[in-house]
């Protein structure tokens, strides 16, 4: 399993140093990706942990102030980054077409992209499904097929995300099943309002590759809880 910590903008140079120091002391089967807030990527030093991005820019290294780019990014042995986030589409007003750049330009640079989608507000099964396959269909459009594979998929529900709570999980499993069956080949996670007890169901899911915690991630108890529950 792949588990994906989005720290978001949270965590001041000491609270960080605080926080790997507790990381660094976790010890799992799953491969643990953390996408610290892009400020702290240099002062990342853990070894039973993987690197992440929370964003990058869609451009090439140059004239793009207070951007990243993917080139950057790999300098800095950055392996995987989330694009597409919710927030980002809200709060940046960030197109599918720009999504789909961004995920370019990190595929050339082989950072792995973790692309979200999911429906902004609770929806009937059918209109949640027939959103992200939009979604999907125009952020993979430009990609081969060998380099859409590469491409890990975070099915986040908008109206989950900070709430604490998921649906139930044949409704998520519905959708996920959607997702599979329009990319068959790619790595699944589900995010969005889990937390160290809700896990106990959303592992009953036969159709995820993984979880990406938000709220969670920022507390090292509850997310200890979290990895021992997924392990049981
Ligand atoms: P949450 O956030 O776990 O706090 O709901 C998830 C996310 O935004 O990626």
């Amino acid at each position: 399993m792949i588990i994906v910590l989005n720290n978001k903008s949270n965590l001041t140079r000491e609270e960080f140093i605080e926080y790997q120091s507790e990381l660094s002391k976790i010890k799992s089967k799953h491969n643990i990706v953390l996408c610290p807030s892009i400020i702290h990527i240099a002062n990342f030093y853990l070894e039973n942990i993987h690197l992440g991005s929370q964003n990058v820019s869609k451009d090439k290294n140059g004239s793009h102030t207070g951007e990243v780019s993917s080139l950057q990014l790999k300098s800095f042995d950055v392996e995987y980054c989330l694009v597409g986030h919710s927030e980002r589409r809200e709060e940046f007003n960030e197109t599918n077409l720009v999504i789909s750049k961004k995920i370019k330009g990190l595929l050339e640079e082989k950072v792995i992209p973790i692309l979200c989608i999911g429906e902004y507000t609770k929806e009937d099964l059918d209109t949640t499904v027939k959103v992200l396959k939009k979604q999907i269909s125009t952020t993979l459009k430009e990609l081969t097929e060998e380099e859409k594979k590469k491409v890990i998929i975070a099915y986040e529900p908008r109206w989950a995300i900070g709430k604490g709570k998921t649906s139930q999980i044949k409704e998520i499993d519905h959708t996920l099943k959607s997702i599979k069956e329009i990319l068959p080949n790619n790595l699944l996670l589900y995010g969005g309002g889990i937390t160290e007890y809700n896990i106990k169901d959303l592992k009953k899911s036969s159709f995820l590759d993984g979880y990406l915690l938000g709220g969670l991630s920022l507390d090292i108890n509850k997310f200890k809880k979290f990895l021992q529950e997924l392990e049981k």
